[in-house]
């Protein structure tokens, strides 16, 4: 049976070196709290069975307004220092009685998967794993004067990062021993395993897993974030339904009074259709009749505003962005200009993105051909996709 292994977010301290009213935890970082891509990445890894928080007691209310819906069961609260936060994690978990703990910083929003595989491999091999990158810099010591005193050899040393892995009981007898013997100050589990005269092992650290420390932190974070995402592709997508006797049309999620009424299998929305294709084809992941086949009666008159939200959702999955939606209808009526912003808010609302990326236009067909002789409706549909690209790769 695989081994129970636990992750301990910790997010009580204070940010004080940043500064500001808002613990650095809970600031918007590429569009949501910097707490939370560390706690969905350790909430969804298939080792990983148990997620505990650690929060301060003041930020109860932040701290539930931003992992609402995540499935979290309830923080533990921190301490006074990061050592006594990481106890009460290791408390909060003794019921569960994990075999391996993993203590990460919620500081550091950019942990990935790989890492976490990499300290769960040395942590079952060693017992207590530590991610560790080389330093590059040249290292110095100095006097109280800041004038130089010697040079370190750098080969020896290595920069510390979280998450860090260890046995839980092991762990666990550490923290007890240290706060029993007044010791708090401990900056992390590492120091403490080794004053404990645990072995700590390394692994391989990933330099792109900084921990937010000051305000600079920030802004190069937000900057590589925004060059992060430089994969950019377009998709198109084309839909077209007949008329057929009815009352009403459902254009971009909108119902429009109209004589006529299109026919099809869902609520045969045009463009909501030509979108979805839009969307499958940015990501070469088929198109909206392999994921949603009209022969499948469970689509019968379903809204359509589902089936954008599933493109949406695999955007999502690939880490992706939607940077704009467009899309051109051709028909000789009815008239689309009196719900062209309705029909823009109704997409931005479905596709999570603001009413500025969406663009909806309409022209008649001239009336020539079908569309001339008002038989069906035509949408043609654009979309631009940021994904993940090489840099972050
Ligand atoms: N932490 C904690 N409890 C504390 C202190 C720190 O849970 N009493 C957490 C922080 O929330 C952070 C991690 O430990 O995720 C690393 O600490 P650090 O980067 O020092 O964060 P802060 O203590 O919040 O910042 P500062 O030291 O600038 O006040
Ligand atoms: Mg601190």
């Amino acid at each position: 049976m695989a081994a129970k292994i636990a992750a301990i977010v910790l997010a009580g301290g204070r940010g004080t070196r940043l500064g500001g009213d808002l613990p650095k935890q809970y600031r918007e970082l590429g569009g949501e709290a910097v707490i939370l891509p560390s706690l969905r990445l350790f909430l969804g890894h298939p080792q990983i069975s148990l997620v505990q928080a650690v929060i301060h007691p003041d930020d109860e209310t932040r701290y539930s307004a931003v992992t609402r819906g995540l499935g979290l069961r309830s923080p533990a609260y921190g301490g006074a220092t990061r050592q006594d936060s990481v106890l009460a994690g290791l408390k909060a978990l003794a019921q569960d009685k994990p075999e391996f703990v993993l203590v990460h910083d919620s500081a550091r929003p950019f942990v990935t998967s790989a890492l976490i595989d990499r300290a769960i491999a040395a942590v079952q091999t060693n017992g207590a794993a530590i991610p560790a990158l080389p330093v590059t810099d040249t290292v110095k010591q100095i006097d109280a004067q800041d004038r130089v005193a010697r040079t370190i050899d750098r080969a020896t040393l290595r920069l510390i990062q979280t998450p860090q892995a260890f046995a839980y009981a092991a762990l666990r007898d550490a923290h007890l021993r240290a706060a029993k013997e007044g010791r708090h100050d401990f900056t992390d589990d590492a120091a403490l395993a080794e004053w404990a005269g645990l072995s700590v092992t390394t692994f391989a650290g990933e330099a792109g897993n900084i921990k937010l420390t000051t305000a600079e932190d920030f802004v190069k974070a937000a900057s590589a974030g925004a060059t992060a995402l430089d994969d950019i592709r377009t998709g198109m997508g084309f839909d077209v339904h007949a008329f057929e006797d009815g009352d009403h049309v459902t254009l971009g999620g909108v119902r429009i009074p109209h004589d006529r009424k299109l026919s099809g299998h869902s609520d045969a929305d045009v463009v909501l259709h030509a979108m979805v294709d839009a969307i499958l084809g940015v990501l070469g992941e088929g198109d909206i009749g392999s994921h949603f086949p009209p022969s499948d009666p469970k689509w019968r008159g379903a809204s359509s505003d589902r089936f954008l939200q599933f493109a949406v959702e695999r955007v999502k999955a690939r880490g992706g962005v939607i940077a704009n939606l467009d899309t051109t209808i051709v028909c000789e009526a009815p008239k689309i200009g009196p719900h062209r912003d309705a029909m823009r808010a109704r997409i931005a609302e479905i596709a999570g993105i603001t009413i500025d990326r969406v663009g909806v236009k309409a022209t008649t067909n001239e009336g020539l051909g079908f569309l001339g002789r008002r038989e069906g409706i035509v949408a043609y549909a654009i979309a631009t996709i940021r994904l993940p690209g090489t840099t972050n790769a």
